[in-house]
């Protein structure tokens, strides 16, 4: 597996601009500022080809040099290269003509994109030389470091809000991972999460390893920019928690034109999804507040993205103005039909996250920033089985007969007649 140590040049103050080493540290001891991974670009130049890149894996690791290791990979080896599909008939029924999804629903190995990120942060953790890890998570993040640390032989502390969905929560007990639920919101765990790191020395990826873990989600923009033809496109629509995830498609984007790699220049216009029950930086691009105001009691579905006050919020509502993208935020209601409109045209189910992306683009489209003929990429991130609580008391359950052929054509007969609603109907005004 190809690696260029060299290309990192250290940790850089998105204030200050103070360059670090590399080491566990999510903030500039000066100023507070994040740190973030910095490159010797010029050095990749003519190490970093289109042909030395499709040379490598068929996963995220075929971009390792642009990944900040030291080593090859040893965490999480078979993430990422999801497929890019064509969604022709969502997009006809939204109104877009080039409408395409990025299906991180099928990501390895659980089924979100928060695997990237993980694969990442817990390779650098081995590195850097943690024996125990951890994070606070929404619930994607809990269950694929829950799962690549077991992969590993790493221990895990893992941190949720007790109110996530079951199966998010068994999708990291399953892994023998020390799960812990405490009573509050996201924030709150994120801060006790901050407090264990430093107090025990421990790895949480989000935490003290979030300059190597972000930069995970790099892989997301590469690999689109890639199944695209080496070209981004006029628009990516992107679901918001902390608000990095978009920052870092837009900034895999412009390495690759840095790089000299894609074939007309950048200009994509990026897009933030949000819940309506969790807006924060919604709110930030729909004001032109210049300060994230955080939402002190988060209330939506939309679990995954329930973070009130986000940790790259600023950062992401000043990429969505300054690229003439925009940002929307949906209800639950707007959520469930994103999620099964996705489902019933593309056979894709997604989570919540993904229901608010696809609602999030039909306002865009209907607000008229999205025109038809853009070409336009939906970054759908987490799978439907892990939020079944969202549906299940909103589409219809099968219908019961016994296995006679005289049952079913008595079942067809009332079907055609309309007098029930047909399987995958939501039934109306059905509460979550
Ligand atoms: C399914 C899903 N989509 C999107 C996000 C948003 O990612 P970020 O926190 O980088 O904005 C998350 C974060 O937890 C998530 O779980």
């Amino acid at each position: 597996m190809s690696h260029r140590p060299h290309f990192v040049n250290g940790l850089k103050c998105r204030l200050c601009g103070k360059m670090h080493g590399q080491q566990a540290l999510n903030f500039c001891p000066d100023d507070f500022g994040p740190l973030e991974v910095d490159y010797d670009y010029e050095a990749m130049k003519g190490h970093v080809t289109r042909d030395s890149l499709l040379a490598g894996p068929a996963s995220m690791w075929r971009y390792a040099p642009l990944l900040p290791l030291s080593g090859p990979a040893t965490v999480g080896k078979h993430v990422g290269y999801t497929p890019l599909v064509r969604a022709e008939r969502l997009g006809k029924a939204l109104g877009l003509k080039n409408l395409y999804v990025k299906n991180d629903a099928v990501n390895h190995p659980t089924l979100s994109f928060k695997d990237r990120v993980v694969a990442v942060a817990l390779s650098k953790a081995v590195e850097l030389g943690f024996k125990t890890v951890g994070c606070a998570s929404t619930g994607n993040l809990a269950g694929s470091v829950a799962a690549n640390a077991s992969a590993a032989g790493l221990e895990a502390y893992i941190l949720i809000p007790d109110n996530l969905e079951q199966g998010k929560v068994l999708g990291a007990t399953v892994y023998g991972a020390k799960v812990v639920a405490c009573t509050g919101n996201y924030d709150q765990v994120n801060r006790l999460c901050s407090q264990i790191a430093f107090q025990f020395g421990w790895g949480f990826v989000n935490v003290n390893l979030r300059p190597f873990y972000a930069e995970g989600s790099k892989t997301m923009g590469f690999e689109i920019a890639e199944q695209l033809g080496w070209r981004a496109p006029d628009a990516v629509v992107v679901p918001m928690a902390g608000g990095s995830l978009i920052g870092k498609i837009h900034k895999a984007f412009k390495e690759l034109e840095t790089l000299g790699l894609l074939e007309e220049p950048v200009q994509t216009r990026m897009f933030g999804a949000q819940a309506t029950g969790c807006n924060p930086i919604a709110n930030a691009v729909k004001t032109s507040a210049n300060k994230i105001k955080p939402v002190r009691n988060p209330d939506t579905i939309a679990k995954s993205l329930a973070i009130g006050d986000p940790a790259d919020g600023y950062f992401a509502s000043q990429l969505i103005r300054n690229t003439g993208g925009w940002s929307e935020d949906v209800n639950d209601d707007e959520i469930v039909e994103g999620m099964r409109l996705l489902a019933e045209t593309e056979g894709i189910w997604a989570e919540t996250a993904g229901g608010v992306t696809v609602a999030v683009t039909r306002k865009m489209v209907e607000q008229g920033h999205l025109k038809p003929d853009d070409r336009v990429v939906m970054a759908i991130t987490g799978n439907g089985l892990k939020t079944q609580e969202a549906l299940i008391d909103r589409i219809a359950r099968p219908q019961v007969i016994r296995p006679t052929l005289e049952d079913f054509k008595t079942l067809l007969e009332s079907t055609a007649n309309a007098a029930s609603p047909a399987a995958g109907e939501i039934l109306a005004g059905a509460g979550v």
